[in-house]
């Protein structure tokens, strides 16, 4: 039986996707990474996808805004690139554009993003950090991060995994992060691998 394809998009480091890529050839994922989109041309998560074998393609928005395309037509055109693909599950992480109706539409069920924050909380970019001075004013006793499928609405939608991640009083930002990132990593092998296997 042909094994189910993954296309990952991402914007940066790319630390997700190596957990993905390495769960891959770990066989945790029984999966295929087919295509790895990124917007921004230097993300380092390029590298880890040309390293580990896995097609890549640089898709900037820039021009559109450049040439007065809309947010519409980009989504419409990213959709194109990626459906020969034929993806059975297309995983935001990192990604760094909020995908309208335009993009979703055209995967149904099908597109999932990580965010480093729980439910409801910290919406949008700097999650972490607006976690780590929420707080140390003794908003909140921990944060967490999160698996959802993904709607027009950023960083919201039905959610498929969730993970509480501990603020210890001692902690820097940079420690909260490393630990977020851990929690992500472990999160994000989980939810897709459960996805899959549905
Ligand atoms: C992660 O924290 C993800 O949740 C957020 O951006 C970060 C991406 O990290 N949206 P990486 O590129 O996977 O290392």
């Amino acid at each position: 039986m042909a094994l189910p394809r993954l296309v990952i998009l991402i914007s940066g480091s790319g630390s997700n996707l190596q957990a993905v890529l390495d769960a891959v050839e770990a066989g945790t994922i029984t999966a295929v990474p087919s295509l790895v989109v990124s917007n921004r041309k230097k993300a380092y998560g390029l590298v880890r996808a040309e390293t580990a074998g896995v097609p890549t393609a640089y898709f900037p928005f820039k021009p559109y805004r450049g040439a007065g395309k809309s947010r519409e037509q980009y989504d419409a055109d990213l959709a194109e690139l990626i459906r020969p693909y034929q993806p059975d599950l297309i995983v935001l992480a990192g990604w760094m554009h909020i995908l309208s109706a335009t993009f979703l539409n055209c995967f149904p069920h099908k597109v999932i993003n990580l965010h480093p924050a729980l439910p409801g909380q910290f919406a949008g970019t700097h999650a972490i950090q607006r976690a780590y001075d929420a707080y140390q004013r003794g908003e909140i006793a921990h944060t967490g991060c999160m698996v959802h499928f993904t709607i027009p609405e950023v960083d919201a939608g039905p959610v498929v995994a969730q993970a509480e991640v501990p603020i210890l009083p001692t902690d820097s930002l940079a420690d909260l992060e490393t630990r977020m990132h851990q929690a992500e990593h472990q999160l994000l092998v989980t939810a897709v691998q459960d996805l899959l296997t549905k």
